[in-house]
C-alpha cells in the first residue's frame, strides 16, 4: 500500500520546494566548501528509486527510517512517497551542516521526522534494540581521508572497531566509517542501502571494507553506475549502491552484482558466489570478468616492463617548443624530443624525420642537459640566464634537487609503444595505444611500454612487426582494460603500470606463435 492521494500531493509539493531549496542552498556554496563536507545531493529520481527497492528488500514491515546524512532529505521525501506514514514508525536523519539542516527541519515539520543537527560519527547508538532502525539509506560525505584532521581520523578509526571489530585502513575516506559507525544503529534484519564511491572495491584501503561487507552483514547487491552516465554530474566519483541485510552471511551465499542502466533496469547481472569475492583483489570487474577470467594465461607484463614517462619536475620550464627553445639560447644538444600530452596528440602513430626527430604540427623538446654550469655560463649566457632566474624556484624542487645537475633529467629510452595512463571513454575504447616511430619520450601522462626479450627478437629492426604488435595491442578487450584500472566519475580510466601488465595478452602471444 502506497501513501494515501491527499498527503501524496502534499509530499509532491514540499518535494518540489526541497529541489528548489537545495539547488539556492548549494548555489550559495563554493564548490571547495561542498568538497569540505562531502554535499552532493542525490538527485530525486535516484532517491525514488532507492527507496522502491528498499521496499522491494523489507516487504510489508513497519519502517524505522535512518538516513545518517540526510541534507535536505532526498532519501527521506522518497520514503513518504513510497510508504503510507502509517507505516512509518520512526524515520531519524542527522546533519552536521546548519545551512542544509535548519531547511531541512522547516520544510518537513509536521512530518514524523526526527532531525539530528550533529555530527553522526559522534553520537551514541541507540541502547536499546527497539530503538534501532530497520531502514538505513544513505549517501555518506565523500570526504577523503586527506581532508580529514590526523585527530578525527583516530577517533573514526576507533569507533569504526567498537562498532564492527574492523580497523579501516587509515586511508579510507569518511563515507567508509559511515558504513561501519552505522552497523549498532541497525536492528537484527535490517536492511541497509549505502550509495558510495565504487572506489573501495579496487583499491587496498577498502580491504577491511570489503571485509565488513563479506562477514559481518550479508551483502546482497553491488550496483555500479555506469560512469558515462554518472549520477552526481558535480562530483567526480563513480558511485555505487551497495545493498546489505544485517544478518550474518550464510553459507555458500551469492552476491548480486549489477552494472549500468539503473538499479530497476541494469544493463547487465550477475550472482557472485562470496567465495569468489573472498580471492578477487578487484570487484568492479564483476559481473562482467571476461578480463578476469583469462588472467591466469599470458599477461602484457610477460612481453613488456611498463613504466610511467618521465615525470620533470616542472614541465612548464622544461617542455618548450622550438621557438621557446631558441628564446633561451639553449643548444640542440641539452634537447630531447618529447610527445605532447594525449589531449594535444592527434593521431595514434607518430611518423619521423631522417633525425628521428617527430614529425608533428607542433613538435616538443625537453630540457635534458648534462653540461656543468661553468660550461654553460661560459658557452651559453643566455641559457644560464634562464637557469639562473629558475635555481631558486624550480631547481629547489622536489624532483629537481634530487638531480645532478638539477636541470637534466632521467636517463630515459624511447619506445615505440605507449598507452594513455588516463583517458575518457571514446566510443567503443578507453585507453589509447600510441605506435612511435620516433626517438621522442613521453611525460608521465603515458605509460611506456618496453618490450622484453622474445618480444624484442621477434621485432627486431622490422617496422612492419613492431606495427603488428601495436595492432595487437590496439585490439586488447576494452572490458578487459577497464576491469583492470580504476574507474572515476565523469568517464576517466586510469590504468597504472603494473595494472597494464596485469592485462591479459592473448593477441601478443598469438602474434609471437606465428
Ligand atoms: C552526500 S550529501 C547527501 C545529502 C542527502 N542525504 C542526499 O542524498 O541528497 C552528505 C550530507 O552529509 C552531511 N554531513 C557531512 N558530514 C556529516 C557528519 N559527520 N554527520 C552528519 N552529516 C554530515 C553533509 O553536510 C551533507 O549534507
Amino acid at each position: 500500500m502506497r501513501a494515501a492521494p491527499a498527503l501524496k500531493s502534499a509530499v509532491e509539493r514540499i518535494e518540489t520546494r526541497r529541489l528548489a531549496l537545495q539547488l539556492a542552498r548549494d548555489q550559495l556554496r563554493s564548490r571547495q566548501q561542498r568538497n569540505r563536507l562531502g554535499q552532493f545531493a542525490t538527485p530525486g529520481a535516484l532517491a525514488r528509486e532507492t527507496l522502491q527497492y528498499a521496499h522491494e528488500l523489507l516487504g510489508s514491515r513497519q519502517v524505522r527510517f535512518l538516513d545518517p546524512a540526510i541534507g535536505t532529505g532526498a532519501f527521506y521525501a522518497a520514503l513518504l512517497r513510497e510508504w503510507p506514514m502509517a507505516a512509518i514508525d520512526a524515520a531519524t536523519g542527522f546533519e552536521i551542516d546548519r545551512h542544509y539542516g535548519e531547511p531541512c527541519r522547516s520544510l518537513w515539520r509536521g512530518t514524523p521526522l526526527r532531525l539530528r543537527l550533529e555530527d553522526f560519527t559522534a553520537a551514541a547508538a541507540p541502547a536499546h534494540p527497539a530503538q534501532r532502525f530497520n531502514l538505513l539509506i544513505c549517501n555518506p560525505p565523500y570526504v577523503r581521508h586527506h581532508h580529514l584532521q590526523a585527530a578525527d581520523k583516530v577517533r573514526l578509526q576507533q569507533r569504526s572497531v567498537i562498532a564492527t571489530g574492523v580497523r579501516l585502513n587509515g586511508l579510507a575516506g569518511l563515507y567508509a566509517h559511515f558504513v561501519t559507525v552505522a552497523h549498532p544503529w541497525m536492528s537484527e534484519d535490517a536492511i541497509a542501502g549505502w550509495l558510495i564511491p565504487g572506489e573501495f572495491m579496487d583499491v587496498n584501503y577498502g580491504r577491511e571494507l570489503k571485509d565488513y561487507l563479506l562477514h559481518s552483514v550479508t551483502l546482497l547487491r553491488i550496483h555500479r553506475f555506469d560512469p558515462t552516465e554518472v549520477q552526481f554530474s558535480d562530483a567526480l566519483v563513480s558511485s555505487a549502491m551497495v545493498w546489505l541485510r544485517n544478518q550474518k552471511p550464510g553459507r555458500a551465499h551469492q552476491i548480486e552484482f549489477t552494472y549500468g542502466g539503473s538499479l530497476s533496469r541494469p544493463r547487465t547481472r550477475g550472482l557472485v558466489p562470496a567465495s569468489r569475492l573472498e580471492a578477487a583483489a578487484k570487484w568492479t570487474g564483476f559481473p562482467k570478468d571476461r578480463g578476469m577470467a583469462r588472467a591466469a594465461a599470458a599477461t602484457l607484463g610477460d612481453y613488456f616492463h611498463v613504466k610511467r614517462g618521465i615525470a620533470t619536475g616542472a614541465n612548464a620550464f622544461f617542455i618548450m617548443t622550438s621557438e621557446q627553445a631558441v628564446r633561451r639560447g639553449i643548444p640542440q644538444q641539452c634537447l630531447r624530443p618529447i610527445l605532447p600530452g594525449p589531449r594535444q596528440l592527434q593521431c595514434d602513430e607518430i611518423l619521423a624525420d631522417a633525425a628521428g626527430d617527430p614529425l608533428l604540427t607542433r613538435s616538443l623538446w625537453l630540457l635534458d642537459c648534462r653540461l656543468p654550469e661553468d660550461r654553460i655560463r661560459r658557452d651559453y649566457p643566455l641559457f644560464w640566464q634562464s637557469l639562473e632566474a629558475a635555481r631558486a624556484g624550480v631547481g629547489q624542487r622536489y624532483l629537481c634537487s634530487r638531480r645532478a645537475p638539477w636541470y637534466s633529467q632521467e636517463a630515459r629510452e624511447p619506445t615505440h609503444f605507449l598507452c594513455t595512463y588516463m583517458a575518457r571513454r571514446r566510443g567503443d575504447g578507453v585507453q589509447r595505444f600510441i605506435f612511435n616511430r620516433s626517438s621522442a619520450i613521453a611525460a608521465n601522462t603515458y605509460l611506456m611500454l618496453y618490450p622484453r626479450e622474445a618480444l624484442a627478437a621477434f621485432i627486431g629492426d622490422d617496422p612492419a612487426r613492431a606495427r603488428r604488435v601495436w595492432q595487437a595491442l590496439k585490439s586488447i578487450d576494452t572490458q578487459a582494460l577497464i576491469a583492470g584500472g580504476r574507474v572515476y566519475g565523469g568517464g576517466m580510466y586510469k590504468l597504472e603500470p603494473r595494472e597494464l601488465m596485469r592485462i591479459p595478452a592473448r593477441s601478443i602471444a598469438a602474434l609471437l606463435r606465428t
